[in-house]
């Protein structure tokens, strides 16, 4: 079996050739999948006919223990029953699309602001699998920062200033800022925790800036002061140059490493149009 990888972005993701991840997850492939994710961040995967317990065990064998804390979970049980898939579809437990009225349906928007998967919890979410099942005939895309290279073009005094901060990490704060209103009980479920906002990886040697609508203060900052640095750092990060979009198809499984990308839905007819997608993270640990 020969497979390879074809560049999709100047500096990052990549789409993965001649793997069919239903059967070919030995050591070999998952060794180079795991070196491919250090290198490009983001893998593309076309016509990978997954089913969830597939796409479960595979996500295992990549990377170990997976994120079932997800926080939509705090507004109740899923439609598939483990927490460990997360629903990313604008479908109820009937079938249909959900709609603007429903708590899930708002709460969902959220996915539309830049952010990294589970960047509130400890341990943080580290490599996301979203496999789409049913796309949306127009939108939809996904678009992802790469945010090695963003780090390592701030100019200097910034990267001094950030070299020792955090940025405290929870999605009530990205939830509300769309307005979103929880409850009092889910509120505390959903606190969050705080990680650096420049993540050396050990492993690689490279820096990235680790951000997320999530993250809403700098510890030990006053909080306008550490808004503005985040929303500063966010918006360099997601210039053109530094960003790949992936236009969905059926069966597309991508992976990404959160912790070296910030990425963010874009719209679509979400009230009309059926979009069915299954996420399952893995953890940092
Ligand atoms: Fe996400």
């Amino acid at each position: 079996m020969t497979f390879h990888i074809n560049p999709l972005h100047a500096s990052f993701a990549g789409e993965v050739i001649g793997i069919n991840l239903s059967r070919d997850c030995g050591s070999e492939i998952l060794g180079y999948l795991r070196e491919a994710l250090d290198t490009y961040a983001v893998l593309v995967f076309r016509g990978q006919l997954l089913s969830d317990d597939q796409q479960l065990l595979f996500a295992q064998q990549l990377d170990g223990a997976l994120h079932t804390k997800t926080g939509v979970a705090a507004l109740g049980p899923n439609r598939f029953g483990n927490e460990a898939i997360t629903d990313v579809s604008n479908i109820g437990d009937n079938g249909a699309i959900l709609k603007s009225s429903d708590r899930r349906s708002q709460y969902a928007l959220a996915n539309r602001l830049w952010h990294t998967d589970a960047s509130f919890e400890s341990p943080r979410g580290k490599y996301s699998l979203l496999s789409a099942r049913i796309v949306p005939e127009q939108g939809g895309s996904t678009e992802y920062a790469d945010m090695r290279s963003a780090y390592d073009e701030l100019d200097l005094d910034t990267k001094a200033i950030i070299s020792e901060l955090k940025a405290h990490h929870s999605i009530a704060y990205s939830r509300e800022r769309l307005g979103f209103e929880f409850k009092a009980n889910e509120r505390e479920i959903l606190y969050g925790t705080a990680y650096p906002i420049a993540d050396l990886n050990q492993r690689t040697g490279r820096t990235a800036l680790y951000l997320a609508a999530h993250a809403s203060h700098v510890v030990d900052w006053p909080i306008p002061d550490g808004r503005l640095l985040i929303q500063d750092l966010i918006e360099h990060a997601v210039d053109r140059k530094f960003v790949y979009t992936h236009q969905w198809k059926a069966h597309d499984l991508v992976i990404w490493d959160n912790l070296t990308t910030m990425h963010r839905g874009r719209p679509y007819a979400c009230y009309t149009d059926k979009r069915e997608m299954r996420r399952v993270t893995t953890l940092d640990c």
